[in-house]
């Protein structure tokens, strides 16, 4: 659905994956974008877009009539936003070079980014990232806040559990099933199911003992 001319789109955090969300938002039509983001007032625009201000704007904002969608990487962090802010009525963004199957469901505030492929009957939740070029297969199952990086691949069948985030090119199997809060490292090979909160990396994935949680800077 194209947005009304005059409607307006507050995105929230003016990072490099803001500029991504900014880029697919103007690629379906929206003329009215502005970031709102911590670093206001040292900075002024990210990219092509102004930064008009800081979260603490979100809700006036929406009170005279702007949409808003959280533009941030880290997972946790998209998770808690979206609860504080309720965001239940955040668009979703598909770029119109994304291919999204018609039986595929997409949750609100999620962002389907160019040469991302998601098939039949594939479940997305609420404000996921499935990024550029990433493909998500038959009848999976990603949960909400969720983070599927660029070039990931999702073979059919596989569940993606809450606030996780599946790595740069990495390749999940068929019928895997991954936790919630899990990291999938760069590159890796998932083929056996992986528990809540772990990090798995390398071709087959294994266990890594620690590293970052949260999902992607990007
Ligand atoms: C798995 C990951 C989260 C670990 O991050 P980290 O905790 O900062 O780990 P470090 O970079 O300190 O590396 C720790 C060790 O793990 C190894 N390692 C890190 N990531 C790895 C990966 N993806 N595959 C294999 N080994 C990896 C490092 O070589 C290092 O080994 P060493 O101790 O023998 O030198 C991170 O490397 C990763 O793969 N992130 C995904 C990036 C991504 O998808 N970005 C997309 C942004 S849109």
């Amino acid at each position: 659905m194209t947005p009304a001319p005059d409607a307006r789109l507050i995105l929230i955090g003016a990072g490099g994956h803001g500029k991504v969300v900014a880029d697919v938002a103007a690629a379906v039509g929206w003329q009215n974008i502005a970031f709102l983001d911590r670093s206001f007032p040292d900075r002024r625009e990210n990219g092509a877009w102004p930064i008009i201000g800081n979260l603490s704007e979100a809700l006036p904002l929406r009170e005279a009539g702007a949409c808003l969608f959280l533009s941030i990487g880290n997972n946790s962090i998209r998770a808690r936003l979206w609860e504080g802010l309720s965001m239940a009525d955040s668009p979703m963004l598909i770029d119109p070079d994304a291919s999204v199957s018609k039986y595929a469901n997409i949750g609100a505030g999620t962002l389907v980014v160019r040469g991302a492929a998601v098939n039949t009957a594939a479940y997305i939740g609420k404000s996921v990232i499935v990024n550029t070029g990433a493909t998500i297969d038959h009848d999976c199952d990603v949960s909400d806040f969720a983070h599927i990086s660029p070039g990931a691949n999702l073979s059919g069948t596989v569940t993606v559990g809450a606030r996780s985030w599946i790595g740069v090119g990495s390749a999940v199997r068929e019928n895997i099933t991954i936790g919630s809060d899990v990291t999938v490292g760069a590159g890796a090979a998932v083929v056996k199911d992986v528990a809540d909160g772990l990090t798995v990396v390398s071709a087959p994935a294994r266990p890594m003992p620690s590293a970052i949680k949260g999902g992607a800077r990007c």
